[in-house]
């Protein structure tokens, strides 16, 4: 059985945790490669009991929600021990098991050093700021490409880690206290707070690669959920107004140790309108009510950092992009019942640069910032969608806008999202091909 990555096809937030949690209860494992404790992934859970659980997951995978399934944090994730094992206790203490969870030897740990300087440069940048989460990421992915990083397995040798924090602090010492004026870090300290975590860690700690490959060698399924999204991505996205790792389908290959022959099916999820957090550019941003609307009605709140979200119309020119970016085989289209009330919809189809048309993303970035959108109006509806679980169960002028949007963005609408519930799903083929 081929592997199946879970992408963002947008700047994030898409659904991707409802996603992966819809595929959860048919596939083996679920695997984070990417990213780190910047992604907030939102699911909710039906209960027995007809009620709802919902929970907001930032470093672990969301298929550890689902019993039976293997949750892995692969090699290309950036960990944060501290916030690892907050989230493991917090769940457990809501009763959800996570002794499957397994973590590769060789992810890179977020140091408390970088989590100062990612906050610490920020403000340095002042205007240039990137808006990030604040949680070390790029200083920690900074360190794993200049080779003086921290992984996994330097934990449980206390003199290779003493030698690499040691390496490290040589350099961010002085650049934390000669250049921003701020506190440096002990290597005793640093190396005794990520050391206090290896008990506990080292039950879980393995060769993750290996384990996914046996897996598929079993004809088990594995189930590659990105973080962040193709926009974000530090080598397609908006750069520098990106995150630093790679969140699209060939960072799911090198983010696991899984080669690019055994994926077979790559699903982009995409909302039915855009929403962007942090700075950087953003072609159909709404700034007038129409912002507000959508941010109200779809609650475009961080779920990392409870900032609120900029909101805009869909954009096809970069639903199409990351359709090829990614090799995208099925799109999922979340929150269309966002929608619901507005006359018509604005689409953008294509970008007036200058007087230009560009049908494809402008190849200069400072085009992209004075792209104007080209929008194609479609007609809106009235009517709750939430209740609907076929495309007919759709008003005609929403399944009309389902059609329209598909047809301009590269790959086929398989899934649609009515709702944030598992169920509040219209399923117009069926994700793993049954
Ligand atoms: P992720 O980071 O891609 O996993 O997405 P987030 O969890 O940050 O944001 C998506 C939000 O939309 C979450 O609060 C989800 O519960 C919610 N959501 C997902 N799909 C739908 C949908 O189809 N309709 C509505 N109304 N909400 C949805
Ligand atoms: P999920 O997985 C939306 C954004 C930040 C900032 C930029 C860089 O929930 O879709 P970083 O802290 O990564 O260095 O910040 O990336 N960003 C996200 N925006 N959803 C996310 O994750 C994000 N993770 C990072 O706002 O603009
Ligand atoms: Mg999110």
């Amino acid at each position: 059985m081929p592997a199946i990555a879970i992408i963002g096809a947008q700047w994030g937030d898409e659904g991707k945790g409802k996603a992966t949690d819809l595929l959860g209860s048919d596939v083996d494992y679920v695997v984070k490669f990417n990213g780190g404790n910047n992604a907030g992934h939102t699911v909710v859970i039906p209960q027995p009991d007809g009620s709802s659980e919902k929970y907001a997951l930032h470093l672990l995978p969301s298929g550890i929600l689902t019993p039976g399934v293997t949750p892995v944090i692969g090699n290309g994730v950036v960990i944060d021990l501290h916030v690892l094992f907050e989230e493991i206790d917090g769940l457990n203490a809501r009763g959800v098991d996570t002794s499957l969870l397994r973590v590769s030897a060789n992810a890179h740990v977020i140091a408390d050093y970088n989590r100062q300087l990612d906050k610490t440069t920020e403000r340095f940048l002042g205007s240039r700021k990137i808006g990030t989460t604040g949680r070390g990421i790029g200083p920690t992915y900074a360190d794993k490409i200049n080779r003086i990083g921290i992984r996994i397995q330097d934990i449980f040798d206390e003199k290779i880690l003493r030698e690499k924090v040691e390496g490290a602090l040589e350099l961010k010492n002085q650049i934390l206290t000669k250049i921003y004026n701020r506190r440096g870090f002990t290597v005793d300290a640093v190396v005794e707070d990520l050391m206090s975590y290896a008990e506990r860690l080292a039950p879980m700690v393995c060769d993750t690669g290996l384990l996914l490959n046996q897996g598929l060698d079993k004809d088990e399924i594995v189930l590659l959920e990105a973080g962040q999204a193709t926009l974000l991505d530090v080598d397609h996205g908006t750069y520098p107004f990106v995150t630093s790792s790679s969140a699209t389908s060939g960072g799911a290959c090198t983010g696991s140790g899984i080669p690019p022959m055994r994926l077979g099916q790559v699903i982009g999820i995409v909302k039915a309108y855009t929403t962007r957090v942090g700075e950087g550019p953003f072609p159909t941003e709404l700034l007038d009510e129409s912002g507000e609307f959508l941010r109200q009605a779809g609650f475009e709140f961080g779920t990392t950092t409870g900032r609120p979200r900029r909101c805009g119309w869909y954009d096809a020119v970069i639903a199409r992009y990351a359709a090829r970016v990614n090799g995208v085989t099925d799109f999922v289209l979340t929150k269309l019942d966002v929608l619901t009330g507005l006359e018509q919809i604005p689409v953008c189809v294509a970008y007036d640069v200058d007087g230009v048309r560009h049908d494809e993303m402008p190849v200069n970035q400072s085009d992209f910032h004075h792209a104007v959108p080209i929008y194609e109006y479609l007609p809106g509806w009235t009517e709750d969608v939430s209740g609907a679980r076929t495309l007919a169960d759709l008003p005609a002028n929403a399944q009309a806008y389902v059609k329209r949007v598909e047809e301009l963005s590269g790959a086929r609408m398989s899934v649609i999202g009515v709702g944030p519930g598992r169920h509040e799903t219209v399923v117009v083929h069926d994700l793993l091909g049954r």
